[in-house]
């Protein structure tokens, strides 16, 4: 679902990217393994808990796969396409495993969970399954399948949050870091495998959560991301104070530690978000003001039948108050094309609430089957491909359009961007973003600005996906 900048969430884009550690060349694990990470932010996120557990049990991590004694890769299992790009990589390792016989192969994440043993049968390559709640398992795994056993472990934990564990930051730019805040999802939304995978919904300690944020911004870095399926449902209790710790408390709390240390969340579930949140993004400049509120469909029925809860009308009225109390959020959806029994009205409905919501950006799916869930069992998969396809295809010229409107908009405004790289196309240009999460390329010229600066930025032009701009102070 993620286009264009490197730390969207649920991107099947960022599939088979390949993360090392820092610690990389240094020599002082006595053996390596190679992780690939698919799907959501959330997996992101895993890969460097798991990089932390093989660290301390004494695997350094390599960017070159022929080199490791284990590979692992974190999977999705979202759509079935997901799910084949990660079998297409598994075939590529079977040549590996002949050339070095000794190395180990482990699936971790959705995958995992989703085929358990099936895994072993199917994919006989493969030594060590290992679910999302069980990493802390892993070098027991690890051992078990070094003396030759097959080493599976995908129980799912009520308790589990691995709070405790500090990720070692995998791939990073040192500005932008991921932070879980909660695992698993109860919202049983018809389409979703996800509470399958990931299991009942927990919130992570809020003390563990500041202490990230805190340590992440004392080693430089200027913006997290507060992960979780469904972040305002965020609940934890304080022991210590008898408080109880709402979503917008958290983001409060996470806010104060510093106003330079932006804050993002993702993602939000229309039914979930409260006034509460939108208010605590209001009163504090360096919450961000972009809202990802996935909508899924515009039609009534289908969202019934998809389990999500709300109406059509719910929606839209949930969309004004954002816009009623910040009227200059970002906002930005997931959508599905085609689902179960949806008639070309309900298509159009679809389309509409778009044209309605006006978001800046979507990502945009037919629907794809996934066998367990509500709605492999009770609805039929009707819709044609080629009806799926075309359907997409007005959502996504739909939302070009949009997304070069909003874009014009933005021409003649002044924002506040904090830099995170050069920009793709030359090392004489600034690439940031906004707070609305828009990416924003301008010219460094002679101003003495760094990566992790705000730079005050009037926007002059825009691409489809860009805006353009020049810096207006240091
Ligand atoms: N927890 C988040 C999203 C989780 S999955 C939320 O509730 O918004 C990310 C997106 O993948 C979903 O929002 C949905 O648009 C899409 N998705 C999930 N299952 C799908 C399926 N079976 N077919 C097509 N798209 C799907
Ligand atoms: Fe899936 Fe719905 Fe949970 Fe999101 S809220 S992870 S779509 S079940
Ligand atoms: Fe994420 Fe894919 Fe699992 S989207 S939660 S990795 S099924």
């Amino acid at each position: 679902m993620l286009d264009f900048v490197a730390n969207k969430v649920h991107d099947e884009n960022r599939q088979g990217e390949a993360f090392a550690p820092f610690k990389d060349d240094v020599n002082e694990y006595s053996k390596k393994f190679y992780i690939e990470s698919y799907g959501c932010q959330m997996n992101f996120a895993d890969s460097e808990i798991v990089a932390s557990i093989l660290n301390e049990n004494g695997f350094g991590a390599t960017r070159n796969y022929e080199d490791a004694n284990l590979v692992l890769l974190n999977t999705c299992s979202i759509r079935e396409k997901a799910e084949q790009t990660v079998r297409n990589r598994l075939h590529i390792f079977r040549q590996l495993k002949r050339n070095k016989p000794g190395t180990l192969i482990g699936v971790l994440g959705c995958m995992a969970e989703r085929l358990k043993e099936k895994f072993l049968e199917q994919e006989k390559l493969v030594d060590i399954v290992v679910g999302p709640d069980a990493y802390r398992t892993l070098p027991g795994l690890i051992e078990e399948a070094e003396s030759g056993q097959k080493a599976v472990n995908v129980l799912l934990s009520r308790e589990e949050t691995y709070a405790d564990i500090s990720p070692v930051r995998l791939n990073s730019n040192g500005i932008n870091a991921f932070v879980s805040i909660m695992r698993g999802c109860n919202n049983m939304c018809s389409f979703c495998v996800v509470p399958f995978t990931r299991g009942r919904e927990r919130s992570r300690d809020a003390y563990s959560i500041i202490n990230e944020c805190k340590d992440l911004f004392e080693n430089g870095y200027r913006e997290v991301t507060l992960l979780g399926q469904n972040v305002d449902s965020y609940y934890w209790i304080d022991e210590q104070k008898d408080e109880t710790v709402t979503f917008a408390k958290l983001l409060e709390k996470v806010a104060l530690i510093d106003p330079l240390l932006r804050v993002r969340f993702s993602t939000s579930h229309p039914k979930d978000i409260t006034d509460d949140v939108l208010f605590a993004m209001k009163k504090h400049e360096n919450i961000c003001k972009y809202i990802h509120l996935p909508v899924q469909s515009g039609s009534t029925r289908i969202l019934q039948l998809m389990n999500r809860t709300y109406t059509r009308e719910w929606y839209m009225a949930k969309i004004a108050r954002i816009r009623e109390i910040m009227p200059d959020c970002g906002i930005s959806s997931d959508i599905i094309a085609g689902f179960c029994s949806e008639t070309e009205e309900e298509h159009q409905e679809t389309l509409s609430l778009m044209e309605y919501s006006k978001y800046d950006m979507s990502y945009m799916f037919f629907y794809s089957e996934r066998p367990g869930t509500l709605a492999a069992r009770r609805y039929k998969d009707d819709i044609p491909e080629e009806v799926k396809k075309r359907r997409l295809d007005e959502i996504v010229k739909l939302q070009n359009r949009l997304s070069q409107e909003s874009n014009k908009k933005d021409i003649g405004l002044i924002c506040t961007v904090l830099i995170e790289a050069d920009s793709k196309k030359s090392a004489e240009e600034w690439m940031g973003r906004n707070s609305q999460n828009k990416v924003v390329v301008f010219p460094k010229k002679d101003l003495r600005l760094s990566k992790g600066d705000y730079a005050v930025v009037e926007i002059t032009d825009c691409t489809g996906a860009t805006l353009l701009g020049k810096a207006i102070t240091n």
